[in-house]
């Protein structure tokens, strides 16, 4: 069936037809299309145009139609796109009855409004799979309150910090995600339906009541805008990019902690794969395939926005390659949150390993530059000394812990015992005590807020 052709002479072209339809990929809309159908048929019989028999055996036909292709009973046809399926299953049902739905809407309006509504439900199912994720490390954190490791500024041993500090900086990044998403969900919040075609209907809809009953809580502003928007879904894909990129970001520091090199993570076996010829290997394929799918997101977000940026008002048919991109960020992103949550949850952290090399690398030498400062030394030349007495350290091949106190004094004769005092790791990271620094006690207080704050945005999400 087509919604259009009276006045065509030609038949479409075979190949145009299967060129233009969007059937193959737009069915994933049906709950959402039987939802705005339902909800435009109660519309029309409040302003007339349906009797109230007529709008109750339209909504009980798309009930079962939408039950039938759920089903898997699919019978997609050679429609041009998921609304015009759907109205011809209700014509084949009610004839006449069925096509009378049609009046006082376009399917510019009605994708609209099924992409808003499909897309406030995939940010819930993100904001889901990010907080499972945020439990997942706020779990390893709590067992590594006291694990010290290498802090890294160029991937170079900068200072020591606590493990639990740089996995709680992950939670930090995901939870401006779920932040991201939900601010994206509020934006997606709006109804075009009754924006018809361009221009707004010739029916007067009660447009903010069909927006009530599907669930939104206002309507557009312009009926030209309204059908010719699509920034709803750029928003989610940002979000959904920037989300990939954290993802990538660990997904990265897995790739190289679990070298024989770094070692300070071994993977659960069940979440490595071998290689065909290598007998030895046991790969971290997850963590490079969450990091390869990132760019492949970013790819959806650019296509739609070259897609937008040279559309003129209103609807132009462009508008359709929305979904493909967006039906593939919602299945990868989901399931990189996921496996990443999974593998996390069953990775293996080697804190004797990590303690090792928070021990190399000269990483406490900005706390012997703080300690010529205590002693009165300005800073500039606190940091010449210390680079110093590294220098000696570097010569000899130990450790500032291990440089005999006379060395100190050569350079800077202020220098006392407790010098060695403040060199100690468990000191170092002690010392960096104030709100977000690394010091245990702090670190402990933001791994409470963060499970009082997870614990709350599962119970708001469970409250519906
Ligand atoms: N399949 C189209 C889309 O996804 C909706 C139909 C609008 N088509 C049209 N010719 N006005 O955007």
């Amino acid at each position: 069936m087509k919604l259009w052709g009276g006045r065509f002479e030609k038949e479409t072209e075979e190949f145009v037809h299967a060129f233009s339809s969007s059937l193959s990929f737009d069915h994933r809309l049906v709950p959402y299309d039987i939802a705005v159908s339902q909800a435009h048929a109660l519309a029309l019989q409040e302003c007339g145009v349906l009797s109230r028999d007529e709008a109750e055996s339209i909504t009980t036909a798309l009930r079962e139609i939408g039950d039938e292709i759920e089903g898997g009973d699919l019978d997609l046809g050679g429609d041009e796109d998921i609304h015009t399926t759907v109205e011809r299953k209700l014509v084949e049902r009610l004839g006449d009855t069925g096509a009378k739905l049609r009046a006082a809407r376009s399917r510019n309006d009605q994708v609209a409004a099924d992409l808003r509504l499909f897309l406030k439900d995939a940010c819930k199912v993100m904001e889901r799979h990010l907080l499972v994720l945020m439990r997942t490390i706020l779990e390893q954190a709590s067992m590594h309150l006291d694990t010290l490791m290498p802090g890294f500024t160029h991937l170079q041993p900068a200072q020591p910090v606590l493990l639990a500090h740089h996995l709680l900086a992950y939670f930090e990044m995901f939870r401006r995600d779920l932040e991201r998403m939900e601010e994206a969900r509020r934006l997606q919040d709006r109804c075009p339906l009754g924006s018809g075609a361009l221009a707004g209907v010739t029916f007067s809809l009660e447009r903010e009541s069909i927006a009530e009953r599907l669930g939104f809580s206002a309507v557009t502003a312009n009926s030209m805008d309204a059908v010719s928007d699509r920034d709803f879904a750029a928003d989610f894909l940002y979000a959904c990019c920037m989300a990939a990129v954290h993802l990538s970001r660990l997904a990265e520091e897995i790739v190289l902690w679990s070298t024989p090199y770094f070692a300070f993570v071994e993977l659960d076996e069940a979440y490595t794969t071998g290689s065909s010829i290598m007998p030895q290997k046991a790969n971290p394929d997850v963590a490079e395939l969450v990091r390869g799918k990132t760019g492949r997101i970013f790819g959806h977000l650019v296509a739609l926005f070259t897609m937008l940026k040279g559309l003129p008002l209103t609807y132009n048919r462009d508008l359709q390659e929305d979904k493909e991109g967006i039906f593939d960020t919602c299945d990868q992103l989901a399931s990189m949150l996921e496996v990443m949550a999974r593998s996390l949850a069953a990775a293996r952290f080697n804190v004797v390993r990590m303690k090792e090399a928070a021990e190399e690398g000269h990483a406490n030498a900005t706390d012997l530059a703080d300690y010529l400062v205590r002693k009165g030394l300005p800073f500039l030349q606190a940091h010449d000394s210390a680079g110093r007495l590294v220098r000696h350290c570097l010569d000899r091949g130990i450790g500032l812990e291990e440089l005999p106190l006379q060395d100190y004094r050569d350079v800077q004769p202020m220098v006392d015992e407790d010098v060695f005092e403040c060199l100690v790791l468990e000191a170092c990271v002690a010392a960096r005590d104030l709100p977000g620094g690394t010091a245990p006690g702090r670190v402990e207080r933001a791994l409470g807020e963060a499970k009082d704050w997870l614990e709350a945005a599962f119970a708001a999400r469970s409250r519906g």
